[in-house]
């Protein structure tokens, strides 16, 4: 039968909508990869999303991952176990397994940080003006309960000079630097390898806020030093909504106290002996995570992981790069117009892009952004009242293209 121009035209739709990624064959990095790699996520042509701070679409194959899963445990009947995403997870930031806790999110692995480490009254945590609630509510409510001190400081615009504020911010009673890695506001990166190297040397906890570290920077935890790191993967990793992890250093395993436990948390425990006891704790950060846990939801956690390592996480790095510097430049040429929050130095930028209208109120702007097609997030947080725009792998350089002449519109 002949086939009619429209379905001739579907079917050279459909040829270009393959997904790269979706079978074990080995990728071709042709010229126009990232462009086809649309292709792999079910994400809606409707409308051009630029918020993947917020929240990460996932791509099909982690989809499937998921609906497959639910699937396998509900035909068995047997729910599971994740020791092998433990694993997955743990190589794909560099770390041993026995540092890795399962999580819901990054939140949770900040408070398993924030209330098991030994603390009292009096002693200092350095924290930022621009934190995430998630970051900011853990540590404010151990000050109200425990009389702990935060001291906040104003970022810089850059690593060297971010540096030397928290160095002079250190004291004898400082006891952590509880920072994030990039900042939900600005998306400045702090040089966390450094800050970790000073603080070692002084006997300081660092406790990293990784909400966006995960799935943009090539992760090393070996390299970059820190003693915890907490994330999710549900935004840059691609992973599904509910799944995080925390990375605890081997060397601070044993100070890290865990406040709430169950089953797999111990090393035995007797309800008969006199007193009844916990006989230990498991030696390793699965003592931080308990109890029944999504097998379907973690094994979509470890395909986006894979997702990543598959097509190379230092060519994610530099993807997720290339398209914030094409951004800011457009932005850059808008200056007259619009105010650039994001430090221009590039080793302090990755993913984000926030800016301020200088003629418009913000929510106005953002208001006009949306109704022309663009899903962006809005930053009112530290009183910024901002615009923020964010790019991942499955974002275009013609994408960017329309968001910025609707910008020029609009400003
Ligand atoms: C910097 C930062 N920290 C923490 C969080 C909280 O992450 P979660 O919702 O995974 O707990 C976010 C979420 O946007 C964030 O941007």
């Amino acid at each position: 039968m002949k086939q009619s121009r429209r379905k001739f035209i579907n079917s050279i739709g459909a040829v270009a909508a393959t997904p790269l990624l979706y079978t074990n064959e080995p990728i071709r990095f042709s010229t126009d990869f990232w462009e086809n790699l649309r292709a792999d996520f079910l994400l809606t042509e409707s409308r051009t999303y630029l918020n993947n701070g917020t929240f990460g679409p996932s791509p099909k194959l982690v989809v499937d991952t998921i609906k497959k899963s639910f699937e396998s445990t509900n035909t068995s009947g047997e729910y599971g176990h994740t020791d092998e995403v433990r694993k997955t997870l743990a190589e794909f930031v560099n770390a041993d397994v026995s540092e890795i806790s399962l999580t819901h999110n990054t939140t949770e692995g900040i408070n398993i940080v924030c209330w098991g480490l030994p603390l009292k009254a009096g002693d200092e945590v350095i924290i930022t003006l621009h934190e995430h609630v998630g970051n900011a509510l853990p540590w404010l409510n151990r000050a109200k309960l425990d009389g702990i001190i935060l001291k906040p400081f104003q970022p810089a615009t850059t690593a060297e000079e971010n540096l030397n504020i928290i160095k002079k911010l250190v004291n004898d009673k400082t006891r952590v630097i509880a920072i994030p890695h990039i900042t939900c506001t600005t998306g400045l990166i702090f040089p966390i390898k450094e800050i970790s190297e000073m603080a070692r040397s002084k006997s300081i906890f660092t406790a990293i806020d990784g909400a966006h570290g995960s799935g943009t920077f090539n992760l090393n935890m070996k390299e970059l030093g820190c003693d915890f790191y907490a994330t999710s993967c549900h935004k840059w990793m691609l992973g599904p909504n509910g799944s995080g992890f925390l990375y605890i250093n081997e060397n601070q395993l044993n100070t890290l106290q865990a406040i709430q436990v169950g089953a797999y948390s111990d090393a035995g425990w007797n309800m008969f002996s006199n007193p009844p006891e916990i006989k230990g704790y498991n030696p390793t950060a699965h003592r931080f995570d308990y109890g029944s846990q999504s097998k379907p939801l973690y094994d979509g956690a470890a395909a986006s992981a894979d997702f990543h390592t598959k097509i190379g996480k230092a060519k994610v790095e530099t993807r997720v790069r290339e398209l914030n510097s094409y951004l800011f430049a457009g932005l850059q040429e808008m200056k007259n117009n619009l105010t650039i929050l994001t430090p221009e130095e590039e080793q302090s930028r990755i993913c984000m892009v926030t800016f301020k209208p200088k003629n418009h109120d913000y929510k106005v702007f953002a208001n006009e952004i949306s109704k022309a097609g663009f899903r962006i997030r809005q930053v009112p947080e530290s009183g910024l009242n901002a615009i923020r725009i964010s790019t991942h792998i499955y974002n275009s350089k013609s994408e960017i293209d329309r968001f910025l002449k609707a910008v020029e519109n609009n400003v």
